[in-house]
Protein backbone atom coordinates (compact mmCIF):
# COMPACT_ATOMS: atom_id res chain seq x y z
CA UNK A 1 0.00 0.00 0.00
CA UNK A 2 2.70 2.47 0.30
CA UNK A 3 3.97 2.09 -2.36
CA UNK A 4 4.77 5.42 -4.61
CA UNK A 5 2.96 5.47 -7.65
CA UNK A 6 3.23 9.31 -8.90
CA UNK A 7 6.48 11.16 -8.55
CA UNK A 8 6.93 14.42 -9.76
CA UNK A 9 9.90 16.44 -9.78
CA UNK A 10 10.76 20.05 -9.93
CA UNK A 11 8.09 20.21 -13.03
CA UNK A 12 6.95 23.46 -14.59
CA UNK A 13 5.25 24.93 -17.32
CA UNK A 14 5.34 28.23 -19.28
CA UNK A 15 2.99 29.52 -21.65
CA UNK A 16 4.60 32.19 -23.17
CA UNK A 17 5.26 35.00 -20.19
CA UNK A 18 3.22 32.99 -18.17
CA UNK A 19 4.55 30.39 -15.55
CA UNK A 20 1.26 28.48 -14.78
CA UNK A 21 3.56 25.06 -12.96
CA UNK A 22 6.33 26.81 -11.10
CA UNK A 23 8.57 23.68 -10.04
CA UNK A 24 6.53 21.51 -8.44
CA UNK A 25 8.09 18.38 -6.50
CA UNK A 26 5.56 15.59 -4.89
CA UNK A 27 4.94 11.99 -4.19
CA UNK A 28 1.44 10.18 -3.77
CA UNK A 29 1.57 6.43 -2.72
CA UNK A 30 -0.71 3.75 -4.34
CA UNK A 31 -4.75 3.89 -3.72
CA UNK A 32 -3.79 7.38 -1.90
CA UNK A 33 -6.50 9.71 -2.89
CA UNK A 34 -5.48 12.92 -3.66
CA UNK A 35 -6.50 16.41 -3.98
CA UNK A 36 -5.30 19.44 -5.67
CA UNK A 37 -7.08 22.19 -4.02
CA UNK A 38 -6.67 25.58 -5.50
CA UNK A 39 -8.32 28.81 -7.30
CA UNK A 40 -9.25 29.38 -10.99
CA UNK A 41 -5.89 29.57 -12.43
CA UNK A 42 -3.44 27.81 -10.41
CA UNK A 43 -2.57 25.57 -12.23
CA UNK A 44 -4.51 22.38 -11.50
CA UNK A 45 -5.42 21.42 -15.17
CA UNK A 46 -1.94 22.01 -16.25
CA UNK A 47 -0.52 19.87 -14.11
CA UNK A 48 -3.06 16.71 -14.45
CA UNK A 49 -2.38 17.13 -18.10
CA UNK A 50 1.59 17.09 -17.93
CA UNK A 51 1.09 13.55 -15.66
CA UNK A 52 -1.61 12.23 -17.90
CA UNK A 53 1.27 12.94 -20.83
CA UNK A 54 -1.19 15.46 -23.17
CA UNK A 55 1.19 18.30 -22.56
CA UNK A 56 4.65 18.27 -22.89
CA UNK A 57 6.49 19.93 -19.71
CA UNK A 58 8.70 23.11 -20.19
CA UNK A 59 10.89 21.43 -17.38
CA UNK A 60 11.55 18.60 -15.17
CA UNK A 61 9.58 15.00 -15.20
CA UNK A 62 7.19 12.65 -13.48
CA UNK A 63 7.41 9.18 -13.08
CA UNK A 64 3.75 7.47 -13.18
CA UNK A 65 3.91 3.72 -12.19
CA UNK A 66 7.93 3.98 -12.48
CA UNK A 67 7.50 5.28 -16.18
CA UNK A 68 9.19 8.92 -17.18
CA UNK A 69 5.71 10.84 -18.80
CA UNK A 70 8.42 11.99 -21.14
CA UNK A 71 10.57 9.36 -22.18
CA UNK A 72 7.70 6.95 -22.15
CA UNK A 73 4.31 8.15 -22.62
CA UNK A 74 2.58 4.81 -23.89
CA UNK A 75 3.64 3.13 -20.82
CA UNK A 76 1.97 5.80 -18.46
CA UNK A 77 -1.29 6.04 -20.41
CA UNK A 78 -1.85 2.47 -19.99
CA UNK A 79 -2.16 2.50 -16.42
CA UNK A 80 -4.21 5.85 -16.45
CA UNK A 81 -7.20 6.86 -16.99
CA UNK A 82 -8.76 10.53 -17.37
CA UNK A 83 -11.98 12.12 -16.65
CA UNK A 84 -11.51 16.07 -18.02
CA UNK A 85 -13.07 19.25 -16.70
CA UNK A 86 -15.54 19.50 -19.39
CA UNK A 87 -18.03 17.01 -20.90
CA UNK A 88 -16.46 13.72 -22.84
CA UNK A 89 -19.35 11.74 -23.79
CA UNK A 90 -21.41 12.13 -26.57
CA UNK A 91 -25.26 12.73 -26.33
CA UNK A 92 -26.56 10.95 -29.54
CA UNK A 93 -24.92 7.93 -28.57
CA UNK A 94 -26.75 5.51 -25.70
CA UNK A 95 -24.71 4.82 -22.69
CA UNK A 96 -23.80 1.45 -23.81
CA UNK A 97 -22.50 2.92 -27.19
CA UNK A 98 -20.20 5.53 -25.41
CA UNK A 99 -18.59 3.10 -23.10
CA UNK A 100 -18.22 0.58 -26.13
CA UNK A 101 -16.46 3.63 -27.90
CA UNK A 102 -13.97 4.54 -25.02
CA UNK A 103 -13.21 0.71 -24.44
CA UNK A 104 -12.02 0.69 -28.61
CA UNK A 105 -10.16 3.47 -27.57
CA UNK A 106 -8.54 2.25 -24.31
CA UNK A 107 -7.36 -1.21 -26.99
CA UNK A 108 -10.10 -3.29 -24.45
CA UNK A 109 -9.41 -6.91 -26.06
CA UNK A 110 -12.63 -7.33 -28.61
CA UNK A 111 -13.99 -10.55 -26.73
CA UNK A 112 -13.97 -8.63 -23.41
CA UNK A 113 -15.75 -5.43 -24.03
CA UNK A 114 -19.15 -6.69 -23.92
CA UNK A 115 -18.56 -8.20 -20.52
CA UNK A 116 -16.64 -5.14 -18.91
CA UNK A 117 -18.95 -2.47 -20.02
CA UNK A 118 -22.37 -4.52 -18.50
CA UNK A 119 -20.09 -4.99 -15.21
CA UNK A 120 -19.25 -1.11 -15.06
CA UNK A 121 -22.89 -0.33 -15.95
CA UNK A 122 -23.82 -2.48 -13.04
CA UNK A 123 -20.97 -1.33 -10.63
CA UNK A 124 -22.39 2.74 -11.54
CA UNK A 125 -25.43 1.48 -11.04
CA UNK A 126 -26.47 2.43 -14.64
CA UNK A 127 -27.78 -0.60 -16.02
CA UNK A 128 -31.76 0.72 -16.45
CA UNK A 129 -29.99 3.36 -18.79
CA UNK A 130 -28.01 1.51 -20.64
CA UNK A 131 -29.94 1.90 -23.63
CA UNK A 132 -30.89 5.43 -23.09
CA UNK A 133 -29.32 9.07 -25.18
CA UNK A 134 -26.88 10.20 -22.95
CA UNK A 135 -28.48 13.27 -23.81
CA UNK A 136 -31.37 12.39 -21.84
CA UNK A 137 -29.51 11.53 -18.57
CA UNK A 138 -28.67 13.69 -15.84
CA UNK A 139 -25.87 15.98 -15.08
CA UNK A 140 -24.41 13.37 -12.40
CA UNK A 141 -25.52 10.17 -14.25
CA UNK A 142 -23.26 11.21 -16.77
CA UNK A 143 -20.34 11.77 -14.57
CA UNK A 144 -20.29 8.56 -13.58
CA UNK A 145 -20.60 7.33 -17.15
CA UNK A 146 -17.72 9.36 -17.70
CA UNK A 147 -16.16 7.92 -14.54
CA UNK A 148 -17.06 4.04 -16.10
CA UNK A 149 -15.25 5.24 -19.46
CA UNK A 150 -11.97 6.46 -18.20
CA UNK A 151 -11.84 3.09 -15.81
CA UNK A 152 -12.90 0.42 -18.62
CA UNK A 153 -9.11 -0.67 -19.18
CA UNK A 154 -8.72 -1.47 -15.52
CA UNK A 155 -6.41 1.64 -14.66
CA UNK A 156 -4.44 1.35 -11.46
CA UNK A 157 -4.61 5.41 -11.72
CA UNK A 158 -7.61 7.65 -12.09
CA UNK A 159 -7.34 11.44 -12.95
CA UNK A 160 -10.23 13.34 -12.70
CA UNK A 161 -10.33 17.26 -12.96
CA UNK A 162 -12.80 19.20 -11.08
CA UNK A 163 -14.95 15.94 -11.01
CA UNK A 164 -17.76 17.67 -8.95
CA UNK A 165 -18.24 21.69 -10.51
CA UNK A 166 -21.72 22.46 -11.36
CA UNK A 167 -23.39 19.16 -9.80
CA UNK A 168 -26.21 19.17 -7.41
CA UNK A 169 -25.30 17.63 -3.60
CA UNK A 170 -26.96 14.59 -4.34
CA UNK A 171 -24.91 14.04 -7.35
CA UNK A 172 -21.87 14.83 -5.96
CA UNK A 173 -22.41 12.52 -3.40
CA UNK A 174 -23.28 9.85 -5.36
CA UNK A 175 -20.02 10.21 -7.37
CA UNK A 176 -18.18 10.28 -4.26
CA UNK A 177 -19.61 6.89 -3.13
CA UNK A 178 -18.48 5.18 -6.60
CA UNK A 179 -14.88 6.72 -6.49
CA UNK A 180 -14.30 5.65 -2.76
CA UNK A 181 -15.90 2.14 -3.67
CA UNK A 182 -13.53 2.16 -6.40
CA UNK A 183 -10.20 2.78 -4.61
CA UNK A 184 -11.95 0.30 -2.00
CA UNK A 185 -12.55 -2.79 -4.39
CA UNK A 186 -9.48 -2.07 -7.22
CA UNK A 187 -6.95 0.13 -4.80
CA UNK A 188 -7.37 2.60 -7.75
CA UNK A 189 -5.15 5.77 -7.42
CA UNK A 190 -7.67 9.00 -6.98
CA UNK A 191 -6.08 12.10 -8.06
CA UNK A 192 -8.09 15.01 -8.08
CA UNK A 193 -8.80 18.95 -8.68
CA UNK A 194 -11.24 20.91 -6.87
CA UNK A 195 -12.49 24.30 -5.58
CA UNK A 196 -14.54 23.07 -3.37
CA UNK A 197 -13.05 23.09 0.45
CA UNK A 198 -15.69 20.48 2.05
CA UNK A 199 -15.22 17.94 -0.78
CA UNK A 200 -11.19 18.21 -0.36
CA UNK A 201 -12.03 17.71 3.44
CA UNK A 202 -14.73 14.88 3.02
CA UNK A 203 -12.60 12.84 0.49
CA UNK A 204 -9.39 12.38 0.54
CA UNK A 205 -5.98 10.98 2.28
CA UNK A 206 -3.89 14.00 1.82
CA UNK A 207 -4.07 17.39 0.01
CA UNK A 208 -1.82 19.71 -2.28
CA UNK A 209 -2.75 23.60 -1.62
CA UNK A 210 -2.07 24.76 -5.08
CA UNK A 211 -1.65 28.64 -5.85
CA UNK A 212 -0.15 30.43 -8.44
CA UNK A 213 1.62 27.94 -9.88
CA UNK A 214 3.35 26.30 -6.65
CA UNK A 215 2.27 24.11 -4.16
CA UNK A 216 1.87 26.04 -0.80
CA UNK A 217 1.89 22.91 1.60
CA UNK A 218 0.75 19.17 1.21
CA UNK A 219 -0.71 16.71 3.70
CA UNK A 220 -3.59 15.13 5.37
CA UNK A 221 -6.28 17.72 6.02
CA UNK A 222 -5.93 17.27 10.02
CA UNK A 223 -2.07 17.77 9.81
CA UNK A 224 -2.69 21.13 7.59
CA UNK A 225 -4.98 22.43 9.99
CA UNK A 226 -2.60 22.14 12.68
CA UNK A 227 0.21 23.78 10.91
CA UNK A 228 -2.02 26.74 11.60
CA UNK A 229 -1.69 26.70 15.20
CA UNK A 230 -5.00 27.79 15.29
CA UNK A 231 -8.04 26.08 17.19
CA UNK A 232 -10.55 24.67 15.53
CA UNK A 233 -8.55 25.55 12.11
CA UNK A 234 -10.78 25.12 9.01
CA UNK A 235 -9.72 23.81 5.75
CA UNK A 236 -10.50 27.38 4.87
CA UNK A 237 -8.73 29.00 7.74
CA UNK A 238 -5.50 26.41 6.27
CA UNK A 239 -6.01 28.30 2.74
CA UNK A 240 -5.64 31.32 4.18
CA UNK A 241 -2.70 30.64 6.38
CA UNK A 242 -0.85 29.17 3.79
CA UNK A 243 -1.70 31.27 0.47
CA UNK A 244 -2.87 34.54 2.32
CA UNK A 245 -5.82 34.46 -0.49
CA UNK A 246 -9.50 33.50 0.38
CA UNK A 247 -10.75 30.99 -2.01
CA UNK A 248 -13.93 32.56 -3.39
CA UNK A 249 -16.28 29.58 -3.29
CA UNK A 250 -18.81 31.65 -5.83
CA UNK A 251 -15.41 32.29 -8.00
CA UNK A 252 -16.54 29.40 -10.51
CA UNK A 253 -19.65 30.81 -11.46
CA UNK A 254 -17.95 31.10 -15.10
CA UNK A 255 -17.07 27.44 -14.83
CA UNK A 256 -20.02 26.16 -13.93
CA UNK A 257 -21.81 28.06 -16.24
CA UNK A 258 -19.94 26.72 -19.06
CA UNK A 259 -20.15 23.10 -17.65
CA UNK A 260 -23.86 23.34 -18.08
CA UNK A 261 -23.81 25.34 -21.61
CA UNK A 262 -21.73 21.92 -22.86
CA UNK A 263 -24.35 19.86 -20.59
CA UNK A 264 -27.10 21.61 -22.65
CA UNK A 265 -25.49 21.83 -25.45
CA UNK A 266 -25.67 17.39 -25.11
CA UNK A 267 -29.68 18.07 -25.18
N1 LIG B 1 -3.13 26.56 -23.28
C1 LIG B 1 -2.82 27.65 -22.54
N2 LIG B 1 -2.28 28.74 -23.11
C2 LIG B 1 -1.96 29.82 -22.38
N3 LIG B 1 -2.15 29.93 -21.05
C3 LIG B 1 -2.70 28.87 -20.43
C4 LIG B 1 -3.07 27.69 -21.13
N4 LIG B 1 -3.60 26.80 -20.25
C5 LIG B 1 -3.56 27.41 -19.05
N5 LIG B 1 -3.02 28.65 -19.14
C6 LIG B 1 -2.78 29.59 -18.03
O1 LIG B 1 -2.06 28.89 -17.04
C7 LIG B 1 -2.54 29.23 -15.75
C8 LIG B 1 -3.00 27.98 -15.01
O2 LIG B 1 -4.18 27.49 -15.64
P1 LIG B 1 -4.88 26.11 -15.24
O3 LIG B 1 -3.85 25.06 -15.17
O4 LIG B 1 -6.01 25.91 -16.19
O5 LIG B 1 -5.41 26.43 -13.78
P2 LIG B 1 -6.57 25.72 -12.93
O6 LIG B 1 -6.88 24.42 -13.54
O7 LIG B 1 -5.99 25.63 -11.56
O8 LIG B 1 -7.74 26.66 -12.97
C9 LIG B 1 -3.62 30.27 -15.94
O9 LIG B 1 -3.03 31.55 -15.82
C10 LIG B 1 -4.07 30.01 -17.36
O10 LIG B 1 -4.59 31.19 -17.92
MG1 LIG C 1 -8.75 23.67 -14.22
Amino acid sequence: MDEIIIRVNNLSKNFGSVQAVKNISFEIKQSEIFAFLGPNGAGKTTTIRMLITLLAPTSGDAAINGYSIIHHPAEVRKVIGYVPQMISVDGALTAQENLMLMAHLYDVPYRECNRRIKEMLAFLKLEKYARSLVRTLSGGMIRKLEVGQAMLHNPHLLFLDEPTTGLDPIAKRNIWEHLVELRNTFGTTIFFSTHNMEEAEEACDRVAIMNTGQIAVIGSVSELKEKTNKKDATLEDAFIFFTGNELQSNGNFREIKRTRQIHHRLG
